[in-house]
């Protein structure tokens, strides 16, 4: 498996020599690169495969490059793409158009191979290192937003709960008390007749104990997921700590229990669960568990990708299918090692894609649904984070299972 990532450059240029002089660089230097020969071209390609870099030339016939770079700066989309313009060495006034209208730099022609080469790795490394932190924020923001709402529901539940088997006991005194009531007093007084028929007290005798422990329960369901969403977010543990994984993993499991359900589509997904005998294991605990969210939500994903080809070509085959996830871990002694392995029955990953899944912003799924950081986040927190690995296995139609292995005694 290979997740050290090759940046995609596209080159744009109207002149073939400047085209391959170019192409030959960044190509002996492991780059991929794709060209466009005009800013229209550009675009449309822009659209269908994201750079990570572009390197834009000024003078070309059609739309220029500068009006090509204030249509990527004003979309959304590709706004954030790093663009290097490429002028001749006398137009200062190019340059700083191009500055001034979002360009995060320039090379000169004709072009001096070590400077460009440096100047186009400054700006990756620059990116990615954005990237990172916007994550980072993202992720740290919603881990602060989950701990504040379970913290804030956690007292008025707590408020409910504790009530409601006082409110049990009154009730159930209530009713003993009318009890006898009824047996003492005649029975043919008309106004508590009326009033018995209007509230319609056989029937209330019988629902009010079993209202009161549906409440009981709904609170009580209420309070373990307000549980889980703290161990999930766990935002209070910026230090490493000995935490219980198994609490981590079923954590992450009530929060997708919604996904897991049945629908119409398809039967419940199975979740299995192979839990090994685990030490007590010092990691953080908060980003291990967005590991486990990540891998798990993408097995849903897979089943779901699986069921839903089927859906056009072959309804018997779905019905007999059961989708199922398996959770195994272990401990390796003789490693010092953790494993977590998380199995899905889905999709599977096609050959041609293996090579990117753990990439920024690599997603095969619709506009909206999948942004492509999941298994670049996991990679980071296992990899970079843990000092672990992570490996995975598929095939296509049978289905995934990727494997986290984490150092007992990680060194950051
Ligand atoms: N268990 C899996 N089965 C099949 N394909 C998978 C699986 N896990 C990941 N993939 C493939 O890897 C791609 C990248 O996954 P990743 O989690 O990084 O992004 P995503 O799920 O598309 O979006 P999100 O950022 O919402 O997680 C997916 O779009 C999918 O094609
Ligand atoms: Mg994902």
């Amino acid at each position: 498996m290979n997740t050290s990532k090759q940046d995609l450059i596209l080159v744009v240029d109207d002149n073939p020599a400047n085209i391959k002089v170019l192409f030959d660089l960044l190509k002996e230097s492991c780059f991929r690169v794709f060209v466009a020969k005009s800013g229209e071209s550009a675009l449309e390609k822009i659209e269908a495969a994201p750079p990570d870099l572009i390197l834009l030339d000024v003078l070309m016939p059609g739309m220029d490059g500068f009006e090509t770079c204030h249509r990527l700066k004003e979309n959304p989309k590709t706004k954030d793409i790093p663009v290097i313009f490429m002028t001749a060495l006398a137009e200062v006034a190019d340059k700083v158009k191009g500055l001034k209208l979002g360009a995060i730099d320039y090379i000169t022609k004709p072009i001096e191979h070590e400077e460009a080469l440096a100047r186009i790795n400054v700006h990756l490394e620059l990116r990615r290192t954005q990237l990172r932190l916007i994550q980072e924020e993202k992720m740290y923001s919603l881990g602060q937003l989950v701990a504040g709402i379970a913290h804030e529901i956690n007292n008025p539940v707590s408020f409910i709960y504790g009530n409601i088997s006082h409110a049990r006991e009154y009730v159930d005194g209530l009713l003993k008390l009318l009890n006898i009531y009824e047996t003492v007093t005649p029975h043919d007084i008309p106004e508590v007749q009326a009033c018995s028929k209007e509230i319609d007290l056989a029937f209330l005798r019988q629902d009010l104990p079993k209202i009161i422990s549906s409440m009981e329960m709904g609170a009580s369901r209420i309070m373990e997921i307000v549980r889980s969403l703290q161990i999930f977010s766990r935002s209070d543990e910026a230090e490493r700590k000995a935490v219980d994984v198994h609490r981590g993993l079923d954590s992450t499991l009530m929060l997708l229990s919604s996904r897991l359900k049945e629908t119409a589509d398809r039967p419940a997904i199975e979740v299995v669960k192979e839990y090994g005998q685990l030490p007590v294991f010092e990691c953080y605990p908060g980003p291990l568990n967005q590991v486990f969210m990540n891998l798990l939500a993408n097995g849903i994903d897979a089943i779901e990708e699986k069921i839903e080809g089927w859906q056009d070509k072959n309804p018997i085959q779905a019905s007999d299918f059961i989708p199922k996830i398996t959770i195994r871990t272990d401990v390796n002694r003789e490693h010092a090692s953790l494993m977590i392995q998380i199995a899905d029955n889905g999709a599977g990953i096609p050959d041609n894609i293996q090579q990117k899944i753990f990439e920024q912003f690599f997603s095969t799924k619709a506009v909206g649904k999948g942004t492509g950081l999941g298994l670049a986040i996991v990679y980071q927190i296992v990899a970079g984070k843990h000092g672990g690995t992570i490996t995975y296995q598929s095939q296509v139609g049978e289905g995934t299972e990727f494997t986290v292995t984490l150092p007992l005694l990680a060194a950051e």
